[in-house]
């Protein structure tokens, strides 16, 4: 909207109801682009503005202040007016394949945690990759039950009635099994996508960026009449919870999906061999421009069901299938600034401010760099790179976009160079701080070392603290964090102070109420969002503090490992002053082992090596870190984390280490196949082991086993127990 530069004083009374009603409806739909559609409209600088008006009006004319006025929300939640669904069967993407290599990598990987010889066949379904969003929906008895989106893959948004006004989604199947969960990808067509933004733009509504933006938009209307006008597709592909096995096949299964009446992409093939799946992946990608609707890339599926459930699924991504990308789409524009962003780690990021250019059917106006030596034209290890052509502010730079990843700078054009243009210095001090920023041996990152007092690192904190995989808290994201952080009346400067934010002093609700941005319900809200997150499990706990190398897997295998808060943060505290923790190499490392009880421990679970328990050991070790996160435990209740599901298994919650040649099956797909049933995989005997499975040429693990007393079986006792044989 336009801005009117009338000071408040001056503005009359009839002038003033009329300007907030037109920011009422302009802060709206910018929360609503900006949340629920996921295409903001106007800068945050902007929007900042627009909040500050509305607010210094409502000040000046408090009995002027709207029943909707925008000072009262925070932000429209994301998911505000749709109730959730918990996905029966997790909804998880997919593993990217750029080159043909990956894709012959993808099927050798695949052989060889089958144990399948060279030469064995194994066949492919291949498929186009719609560029859409994916859609899950349930049917019991031959009835629609619900439509979910796929959300963080666990829980999604029920769009039922909504997905109901799709032509292509059927309300009932006829001779469906019991329970079938058709999942697959909601798209709009090129000639709708033009056709509707055509009629946004009559009817002076906004208009969307690309056909994908479209058709979540679309979909994700509060109002289902809306959806209706709006002209979507949907494709099934793959499927969830069933009650009965479609077919032996992904191809028959797809082709009863068919029968049901459900659209299928008729681009599917089955291949034999990899070389058709190279050929068809080359024969979709000539007919990408006339298809008539967006993809972006081939998806590869083993064919044989019985073969996809033995290679079974990595934390996110099942093993059985991977998508093939299209090459990145390319771009030459303007680099008008280096900025640096120092991160949760204290990792000085150097990120290209560009001219803005469309790539792809998206606005780029910022890139990655990497790091000091990317910008030099030098790979980690001193090579040259992009022929050893450094990037200098002002250069012309050519962006590309592989998938939904930041964009990134592909190359520069030294002729349109500008003569002044000088070599960009990196900065040896925090940008954020002021403290030495330092690149370690064999490190490609400069580093904050600030830490805490770093508020760059102490902000990028709390909000991987609150992010979704973490803590969770709704009401709380990162912007709300980056708030309290600078408020002086309220502030949060770690996790703990958000737990103490209620209590801090008994006007706090008042406080939090009266801020720009928020009312009484907003802030309530949040002080029971934040009271639900105090019970919380062990590995959301761990993943929360932030550390460096901990991620979300290494989180659950600590938090599996050692189950309670106090069993974790002894050991770490143990480990810490142990002699392997002041090891300089890797060598020190090795020989301090056998005085170093806890970090031994550490180390033995699989998956956590020297890097894990480093990072881990060096955060307990500062004492200002470690009493920040004494105040954080002090707040909740760390629900313990046993060993997951199957605990009906003999083996759930078993220590068990493979030795020796398993003939069966890979030592990959053992250990998967051992920690689905809930028991914990090590790579060495110890007190703690409670099994080995020893297969021929077993040597110096039997040998402990027998000293230690540790049980010892071969390959086919370790079937009968799991009930595989
Ligand atoms: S199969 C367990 N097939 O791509 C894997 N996904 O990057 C199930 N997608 O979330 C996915 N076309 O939204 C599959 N032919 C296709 C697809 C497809 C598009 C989407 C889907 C998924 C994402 C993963």
């Amino acid at each position: 909207m336009q801005d009117n530069d009338t000071p408040v004083a001056d503005l009359g009374e009839e002038a003033a109801r009329a300007e907030l009603a037109r920011l009422a409806e302009a802060i709206t739909r910018a929360n609503r682009a900006y949340h629920a559609e996921d295409a903001p409209e106007i800068s945050d600088a902007e929007y900042d503005r627009l909040k500050a008006r509305n607010a210094a009006i409502e000040a000046a004319f408090p009995h002027l202040r709207r029943a909707d006025s925008p000072s009262g929300q925070v932000g429209a939640a994301p998911s505000e007016g749709f109730a959730k669904v918990t996905h029966a069967v997790r909804m998880l993407s997919l593993s990217n394949a750029f080159s043909d290599e990956d894709v012959t990598d993808f099927v050798a990987g695949i052989r060889k945690y089958l144990g399948l010889p060279a030469e064995a066949p194994i066949a492919f379904t291949a498929e186009p990759k719609i560029d859409g969003l994916s859609l899950s929906l349930r049917y019991e008895r031959g009835r629609l039950i619900n439509a979910a989106t796929r959300g963080d893959g666990e829980v999604g948004e029920n769009v039922t009635a909504n997905a109901l006004t799709l032509g292509d989604i059927p309300e009932r199947l006829e001779g469906a099994p019991r329970v079938l969960e058709v999942r697959g990808e909601v798209y709009m067509s090129h000639s709708d996508f033009a056709d509707l933004n055509a009629r946004q733009e009559a009817a002076g509504q906004k208009t969307f960026a690309n056909p994908r933006n479209a058709a979540a938009g679309s979909l994700r209307q509060l109002d289902p009449a809306v959806t209706r006008t709006r002209p979507l597709r949907f494709f099934a592909y793959s499927w969830g919870e069933i009650s009965e096995p479609l077919a032996d096949t992904q191809s028959d299964a797809i082709a009863r999906l068919a029968d049901l009446g459900f659209q299928t992409n008729p681009l599917t093939r089955r291949c034999a061999r990899a070389v058709d799946m190279l050929d068809h992946y080359r024969a979709i990608e000539a007919q990408r421009a006339t298809l008539g609707y967006d993809i972006d890339g081939v998806v590869y599926k083993v064919d044989d069901l019985g073969l996809q459930a033995r290679l079974g699924f990595r934390s996110t991504t099942p093993r059985w299938a991977i998508a093939h990308k299209f090459p990145a789409e390319l771009a030459w524009t303007r680099l008008e600034a280096i900025d640096i962003q120092v991160g949760r780690t204290g990792a000085l990021s150097p990120v290209a401010r560009l001219t803005p250019v469309t790539v792809g059917g998206v606005v780029v106006s910022n890139a990655t760099l990497h790091n000091e030596d990317y910008i030099a034209g030098r790979d980690a290890r001193g090579e040259p790179i992009r022929g050893g052509r450094d990037i200098r502010v002002g250069d012309w730079v050519q962006v590309y976009r592989a998938g939904d990843v930041i964009p990134k700078i592909a190359d520069v054009d030294l002729a349109r160079r500008p003569a002044d243009a000088a070599p960009y210095d990196f900065p040896q001090t925090c940008p954020e701080c002021g403290s030495a920023a330092v690149r370690e041996e064999g490190d490609a990152v400069r580093r904050c070392t600030g830490g805490l007092i770093c508020p760059a690192q102490a902000v990028e904190k709390l909000k991987h603290f609150v992010s979704r995989a973490a803590f969770d808290i709704e009401g709380l994201g990162a912007k709300q964090v980056e708030m309290f952080y600078r408020d002086d009346l309220l502030p949060v400067r770690e996790p703990a102070d958000i737990f103490t934010l209620q209590r801090r002093d008994a006007t706090n609700l008042a406080k939090l109420a009266n801020r720009d941005g928020w009312g009484q319900t907003s802030a309530k809200n949040l002080f029971a969002a934040i009271d639900d997150r105090r019970t919380i499990a062990l590995n959301r706990v761990i993943f929360g503090l932030g550390i460096r190398h901990v991620g979300e897997v290494a989180a659950s295998d600590l938090a599996r490992h050692f189950g309670t808060w106090a069993r974790f943060a002894d050991t770490v505290d143990a480990a810490a002053r142990e002699p392997a923790a002041q090891a300089q190499d890797a060598k020190a490392r090795k020989a301090a082992l056998a005085d170093s009880p806890a970090w031994a421990e550490i180390v033995s679970i699989d998956g956590i090596g020297d890097s894990v328990a480093a990072a881990l050991t060096s955060a307990f070790a500062q004492p200002r870190e470690r009493a920040s996160i004494d105040r954080l435990i002090a707040e909740l209740d760390v629900q313990e984390v046993t060993a997951r599901a199957a605990a009906d298994s003999p083996v759930a919650g078993k220590t068990v280490v493979f030795t020796g040649t398993l003939e069966k099956m890979t030592r990959a797909e053992a250990k998967a196949r051992a920690e689905a049933l809930g028991a914990k995989v090590a790579g060495s005997v110890s007190a703690k082991t409670d099994l080995l499975v020893a297969g021929p040429g077993a040597g110096s693990k039997a040998k402990k086993a027998a000293e230690l007393g540790v049980e010892t079986i071969d390959e086919d006792g370790w079937l009968r127990l799991i009930g595989d044989a």
